[in-house]
């Protein structure tokens, strides 16, 4: 019994001791475009999923109606499109570079169309902590954050004018300067 326990103090010492050499020499890594950590992306992923599984709503207040998609698209260009992308574009540099990447959700990885609409609506209203998912609660009403969740959810059979609206707005023409009348000179 004496030695069980002692294999398992040791074993802990060891494990701790690792942990503490691995985060203190520089061997963790802590730039955006580093590999992931051992085990980052499988427990990040599973703390997740089960929060989900716990406190996303179960019931959808709306319905996947033209008027409510569109209202989503105006949600997304102007909240979403600058780390997820939308249809029209390549795809956002910007959320290429962060860690984790932003996933870009019109395109057919990227898609969340499988996930009930509360689960997109909960990591839209609470963000991801950790990752540069940021929390939209205090910018947009829940009424907003489910007609862009459902946007999401419908992302592969979106009506013509729904897509139509997700295109990026062109750059505004910068107006030309009216020529300055020249300095008199007395
Ligand atoms: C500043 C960049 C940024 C903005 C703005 C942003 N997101 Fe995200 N989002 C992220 C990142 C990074 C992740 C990946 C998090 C992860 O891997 O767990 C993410 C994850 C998500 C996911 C989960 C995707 C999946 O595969 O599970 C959804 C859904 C989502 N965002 C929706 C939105 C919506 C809707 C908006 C606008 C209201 C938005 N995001 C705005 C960066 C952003």
């Amino acid at each position: 019994m004496g030695r069980f326990i002692l294999g398992i103090l040791v074993g802990v010492v060891l494990v701790c001791g690792g942990a503490f050499i691995y985060f203190t020499s520089g061997m963790a890594p802590v730039a955006a475009t580093a590999q992931p950590m051992p085990f980052e992306r499988l427990l990040a992923k599973m703390a997740l999923h089960n929060k989900l599984r716990s406190d996303a709503p179960k019931t959808v207040p709306i319905k996947p109606a033209t008027g409510n998609l569109l209202a989503g698209a105006h949600v997304y260009v102007q909240d979403c499109a600058f780390c997820h992308g939308t249809p029209q574009a390549e795809g956002s540099v910007e959320g290429a570079g962060m860690f984790p990447h932003a996933p870009q959700l019109f395109t057919r990885r990227g898609m969340v169309t499988d996930d009930p609409p509360g689960f997109t609506f909960w990591k839209v209203k609470n963000g991801i902590r950790l990752t540069g998912m940021p929390s939209f609660e205090k910018a947009l009403s829940d009424q907003q954050i489910w007609q862009v969740s459902m946007l999401l959810h419908e992302a592969d059979k979106l009506p013509p004018s729904v897509a139509a609206a997700l295109a990026p707005a062109p750059a505004p023409v910068p107006a030309t300067p009216a020529a300055k009348p020249a300095p008199k000179h007395r």
